[in-house]
């Protein structure tokens, strides 16, 4: 008998587990499943020194002066010849481990002079202190390669240690070389103690001549152990907000600073070795490590769409000189390359979606991956200038996209600001080629935002649709976050029109900007989210995909009051989302009426202040979202706190 009561407890539970999944309420307007996502673009160094976890600076010798002035080749390194020894150094480019990463390192060892004490093993060799040094944890483990080529006939040993600045050794292993060709060789270091400051010491111990190259250091313990992987608790920040998408690689990182320097797919995946580095088009290096590749395997690994940016075959109109002034602007590829062009567009598509027995999809199975990434959306150009180059160039890779791939869904561009030129050519085209959505971008005052609510309200429901790809207010203080949040609601109202919507830019390292700003900053060992940041997530983490008017009343007039309520009809929860720009405490209603049975309890979370309060480094937590549980009824009174915004998450009993 109890068996056979178990039997039906589980029965009926399973029935119950089954019978529960949601159902959309009545009534309710359905709106974008991707609505709230990522932008990330490699600027203020997000990318090498941020997000990707290489430690090592200038891991390939590839840095020059058309970067910074004072780069070169051997920048990042330092020489050492510790215990009285001595040798040789050039660059040299005539036989390198690949074709896309030309120098390359020849060391010349003629004497290793005897073990001093106090000053350890002698030799000579190189050091590396990263990006302002390297992070490194007692007992964690990093993994050391490089590639050799052995010039003189016997093997050359190394000493590869970590060490502190006064030279303290953290973690040692050794290395000998075995051929005259360029062989990759590899070491793990686990150090005794931890540091924030360390540095990678590569010193050959005998005497003889050798080439080095692509010198790389990360940590095991990457976001999800990845290996070429990404930064930890930077990739967690991005995760924790369940980002619906993300866009990647830029902004104007894309259209690049002239032709040459656009950002080419292709050169960025495949390993390390073989990929292209360039300077990009915010005056640092990128070692496109953090590639194609990586980018969709982060997307994959967080649940988010990856949307892919490439240029529309024109560079960015600002090129040339220095940033947005002067320059050589906007150049086209020439006609008769747009074939080839035009063709490396699909074969992203092939590489993302492609069967392991295509060409390309043969060469993401290669990296690991045999399935199809499940690309969906494709963004051609960025705020590009509209002019006839650009509207032929556009045309002429939507065509080939829409023919070859009618699956998948293309954003176009409409220039810089919320209107004027570009904005209205951008469209134009947009209209008579029936392009799925365009990519508009706003940064401008939080009054804009606040009185911009109704946008949105008056766009054409049935023709192309928005993606919001970069917007921010000018400032990290709360006030500038409840602006956008105050936007946002808006944004969620219009879900119908508006696909989706990205805060820009999203990275921003600690006196590395080129962005002021910016929705987080980070060193090397601390994170500053912006209150910008929260408002973010609170909406990403809280997106639904219907929405429902007439549930919250509030003082109509007041445009800084806002407010919006979203179902997730995956998990049925109700999502209530109620902001008040106001410098005092407002009232609003709430009646659920529509819902059926809810729950008596909800989660909310509230991020209020002083309107000029923001994070610091010294104290990163100043402004941050408090959560609570709180009694819910089927028709309540809220008072929103002054500057504040609040989510609150109701689970449903639909049956
Ligand atoms: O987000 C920073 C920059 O702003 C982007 O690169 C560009 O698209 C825009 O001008």
């Amino acid at each position: 008998m109890k068996i056979l009561n178990s039997i039906l407890i589980i029965g009926l539970s399973l029935l119950t587990s089954v019978t529960s999944i949601a159902q959309p309420t009545k009534g309710g307007k359905k709106i974008s499943s991707d609505l709230f996502g990522l932008f990330f673009e490699d600027i203020n160094y997000s990318a090498d020194g941020g997000l990707y976890a290489e430690l090592v600076q200038n891991r390939s010798f590839e840095y020059n002066p058309t970067e910074r002035s004072e780069w070169n080749p051997f920048s990042y390194w330092e020489y050492i010849s510790p215990g009285f020894s001595y040798g040789r150094i050039s660059v040299e480019t005539s036989a390198p481990v690949h074709p896309n990463n030309p120098h390359y390192l020849v060391m010349d060892v003629e004497h290793v002079g005897n073990e001093v004490k106090f000053v350890g093993t002698s030799g000579v060799g190189l050091k590396n202190s990263g990006f302002d040094g390297m992070v490194v944890k007692a007992n964690d483990q990093y993994n050391f390669s490089m590639f050799v080529r052995q010039l003189s006939k016997d093997p050359i040993s190394f000493n590869i240690s970590l060490q502190t600045p006064k030279g303290k050794v953290l973690a040692e292993s050794k290395i000998t070389t075995s051929s005259g060709e360029w062989t990759n060789y590899t070491a793990s270091l686990i150090p005794t103690q931890s540091c924030d400051t360390a540095s990678l010491v590569i010193l050959a111990t005998i005497e003889g001549k050798f080439a080095i190259d692509v010198v790389s250091l990360f940590p095991e313990k990457t976001f999800k152990n990845r290996p070429n992987g990404l930064r930890a608790d930077l990739a967690q920040m991005l995760a924790d907000m369940k980002p619906g998408f993300i866009r990647f690689p830029g902004g104007c990182l894309v259209h690049g600073d002239g032709l040459g320097n656009m950002y080419r797919w292709e050169n960025t995946i495949g390993p390390i070795e073989q990929r292209k580095e360039q300077r990009n088009i915010w005056g640092y290096h990128q070692t496109a490590g953090l590639g194609y590749f990586e980018y969709f395997q982060f997307c994959e690994d967080i649940g988010a769409k990856p949307l892919p940016v490439l240029p529309a075959a024109v560079s960015c109109q600002n090129s040339g000189g220095t940033w947005r002034i002067g320059g050589t602007g906007q150049k086209a590829v020439p006609m008769d390359e747009m074939k080839d062009y035009i063709q490396e567009v699909l074969d992203l598509i092939e590489w993302a979606n492609g069967p392991v027995t295509s060409v390309w999809g043969a060469k993401r199975a290669a990296a690991g991956h045999q399935v199809p990434f499940n690309l969906q959306y494709v963004g051609i150009g960025n705020e590009d200038k509209i002019t006839t180059e650009f509207e032929q160039r556009f045309k002429m890779i939507f065509d080939a996209v829409k023919t070859r791939h009618p699956e998948i869904t293309v954003v176009g561009t409409v220039g810089p600001a919320p209107d004027g030129e570009d904005f209205t050519k951008g469209w134009k085209i947009a209209d008579d080629q029936k392009v799925p959505v365009v990519d508009e971008h706003y940064y401008t005052s939080p009054e804009w935002f606040i009185s911009n609510q109704q946008r949105y309200d008056a766009y054409h429901r049935e023709a192309t649709q928005v993606y919001l790809g970069e917007y921010a207010s000018w400032g990290n203080k709360l006030r500038n976050a409840i602006a956008e949040a105050v936007y946002m609601t808006s944004l969620e109202r219009n879900g119908d029109v508006v696909r989706m919507a990205s805060y820009a830019p999203l990275l921003a390292k600690k006196n590395f900007t080129q962005w002021k700003i910016d929705m987080i900053f980070f060193d090397n060992t601390v994170i500053c989210p912006t209150p910008n940041y929260y408002v973010q997530k609170m909406f990403s983490a809280n997106q639904g995909d219907y929405y429902f008017d007439k549930v919250i009343t509030k003082d109509e007039k007041d445009q800084l009051l806002a407010a919006s309520c979203v179902q997730d009809s995956k998990t049925g929860d109700i999502i209530l989302k109620l902001v008040n720009y106001n410098e005092t405490a407002k009232p609003m209603k709430i009646n659920l009426g529509k819902f059926g049975k809810t729950a008596a309890e909800a989660e909310q979370s509230v991020l209020a202040g002083n309107p000029d309060a923001e994070n610091a480094f010294e104290n990163t937590s100043a402004i941050a979202p408090t959560s609570s549980k709180v009694k819910i009824s089927k028709s309540f009174d809220f008072s929103a706190p002054a500057m504040s915004l609040t989510v609150i998450r109701i689970k449903t009993k639909n049956k």
